[in-house]
């Protein structure tokens, strides 16, 4: 929204959602109030079908919204548990067969709210010129990149080290206005403490689960002049395995970094069902972030 002297853009931005949201999300950001609305992924649980039962419901969506797919989307059960279990990884190419047309049925069911992935928009959200960069789609964090077959298919990357050089190619992309990430992991760097913003609380050794391909991404943009104002994700959820709480943002070297995975994102508040979304506050000159529950 444009207001005084400075404009500002004022960006909606939806953590994990895992079925969490129905219409009542949808009338909320109807309401006003919102430039633009960015969805980390994981709208689904289990079950691709319930995950595009949401899709249908964000569809009805009137805000400009952007969605980039999460290691829950467009994955069916057993191929989301053949990327996690090492056990059974020599699973994992047979069950990334069908992921794009599952991909495509999701992208169908969400309308006009854009699935997106490796791109880069240029948007003026409120009158504030920003270059909007989305990462790899369906990351699971750690070292190893999720789902190979289907994004060397889909997207030409068929290692880390390819997606690091799609991810430059963006940036390289970008004009003078500032950058904002959107991505569904958040990038490595920024801790290797179970609870650090994406540690790894999994396992039993504590380590970084960034993606590494998003912190190079990172160095290279702010290190070749670009003004990156903020990084948004998601997927390591705030609250870890052993019940202690990640930050929900850090300040590093001049970027804003958001987890905005708070799940569920349905709860109840001293017995009235509050919502979860964080209000992104952007200038060509920052960005600030605040937990909200409506
Ligand atoms: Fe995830």
């Amino acid at each position: 929204m444009n207001g005084g002297a400075t404009q500002a853009a004022t960006i909606g931005v939806v953590g994990d959602v895992h079925l969490f949201w129905d219409d009542k999300d949808v009338g909320f950001f109807n309401g006003g109030g919102y430039d633009l609305l960015l969805f980390v992924g994981d709208l689904a649980g289990y079950t691709q079908v319930r995950g595009r039962r949401v899709a249908r419901s964000l569809r009805k969506l009137r805000v400009p919204a952007m969605c980039i797919p999460g290691n829950h989307d467009g994955l069916h059960a057993f191929q989301l548990g053949s990327e996690i279990f090492p056990r059974a990884h020599r699973f994992r190419n047979a069950f990334c067969q069908g992921q794009g047309s599952r991909c495509r049925s999701l992208d169908r069911a969400l309308g006009g709210v854009e699935l997106i992935a490796y791109s880069r928009r240029r948007l003026a959200p409120g009158g504030v010129p920003l270059n909007i960069v989305v990462g790899r789609p369906h990351s699971i964090g750690g070292r190893r990149l999720a789902c190979t077959r289907y994004l060397a298919k889909q997207y030409g990357i068929d290692s880390m080290d390819a997606s690091i050089a799609r991810l430059k190619s963006l940036i390289d992309a970008c004009d003078d206005a500032p950058i904002l990430f959107l991505a569904h992991n958040g990038p490595s760097g920024l801790g290797d403490r179970a609870d650090s913003i994406w540690g790894c609380d999994f396992r039993r050794k504590e380590e970084d689960w960034g993606d590494r391909d998003l912190e190079e991404a990172l160095e290279y943009a702010n290190g070749n002049g670009r003004r990156v104002l903020a990084t948004v994700a998601g997927h390591m959820h705030r609250k870890t395995k052993s019940g202690k709480r990640r930050p929900a943002q850090v300040q590093k070297d001049g970027v804003l970094y958001v987890n905005a995975a708070e799940v569920p994102r349905h709860r109840k508040i001293n017995g009235t069902k509050k919502r979860h979304h964080v209000r992104l506050t952007v200038t060509s000159g920052g960005a600030t972030a605040e937990d909200l529950w409506v």
